[in-house]
């Protein structure tokens, strides 16, 4: 145990089935794919193992079916430094599963089917308020019913616990949940949907950050891809490069982002220092396939940045 603050990771968990193919297949189309491999995934399980593997204390609350691949699973997140006591199992439920592909640019499209994710209910969540209470923060994103995460978040707002949203897969979101975040981790697409600004320019970043702002949440950090993220505290906003590499596959880079940039804040970092060490988190994982498989470990992280100049 390091002496950094608690995070608890609310969100999905998936078995990710994934296909490498030169180009995506039309409508109609079948195209015999390069590499077929089943990784861990899932956009909660993702942020949690980066959490977990780069150094935070943290517990994830989450659903996985009574099958086979879900007990392989917890084992797993058990052996990335994750308190999965909060995690159930649900009778007669499959654990999720995302079907992807992969295109020859690393650019990737995936249809999902929720199975034990949709089961995380409001009162898995209460049964969890004493844990959200005693956090520092709470990340969340929204493969889970959204119902779930406004109460973890309202659990999280009445006592103190910060409330940081990865609004992904794009969805519309109340006033209600908006006024209940901290700190919020859109990616253009997302952004443009929770405030109807197409984000194209820093300029445009600027603008949805401020809209974003006026709903009620501190601070905004939109993810821009390899232009880095706009990061904007207050209504102040600045474009925050990433690293350049060579990306062979994008899969869970947001997440992996994410979980990062949580155990740097929980370590008492600042924004800058910590948006540093999550992109190199993020730069790391979009140069290896897979999900989970992509994560890297704090050693590798703390390695990646000290051969920057
Ligand atoms: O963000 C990447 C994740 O999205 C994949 O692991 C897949 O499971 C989907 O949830």
């Amino acid at each position: 145990m390091n002496n950094a603050g608690n995070l608890v990771v609310l969100g999905s968990i998936n078995a990710d089935h994934i296909l490498n193919l030169d180009a995506f297949p039309r409508p109609g189309e079948t195209l015999t794919g390069t590499h077929y491999q089943v990784a861990f995934g899932g956009k909660g399980a993702n942020q949690a193992v980066a959490a977990g593997r780069s150094g935070a204390n943290i517990s994830f609350i989450a659903c996985t079916g009574d099958d086979d691949i879900g007990e392989r699973i917890r084992k797993q997140l058990v052996s990335d430094n994750i308190d999965v006591a909060p995690v159930s199992a649900i009778a007669g439920e499959s654990t999720g599963v995302a079907l992807i592909f992969v295109n020859g640019e690393g650019e990737n499209v995936i249809g999902i089917h929720a199975g034990a994710n949709a089961a995380l209910s409001t009162d898995l969540v209460a049964a969890q308020e004493k844990r959200i209470a005693d956090a520092d923060a709470l990340l969340m994103q929204l493969e889970s019913p959204l119902e779930s995460v406004l109460a973890a978040a309202k659990i999280a707002r009445q006592h103190g616990t910060k409330v940081v949203l990865n609004p992904a897969p794009a969805r519309e979101l109340s006033d209600e949940l908006l006024a209940l975040v901290d700190i919020i981790t859109p990616n253009e697409t997302e952004a443009e949907k929770l405030t109807g600004v197409k984000v194209e320019t820093d300029e445009d970043a600027a603008i949805a950050a401020q809209a974003l702002h006026d709903k009620g949440i501190e601070t905004v950090i939109i993810t821009l891809g390899s232009r880095g993220v706009w990061a904007s505290e207050q209504g102040k906003g600045q474009r925050v490069p990433g690293f350049k590499v060579q990306a062979i596959d994008t899969i869970a880079a947001g997440d992996t982002f994410n979980g990062a940039l949580m155990t740097a804040l929980l370590e008492g970092e600042a924004l800058p220092k910590a948006l540093r060490f999550a992109h190199a988190a993020a730069a790391i994982a979009v140069t290896r396939k897979g999900a989970q498989p992509s994560v890297p470990w704090r050693k590798e992280i703390d390695e990646f940045l000290s051969q920057q100049g």
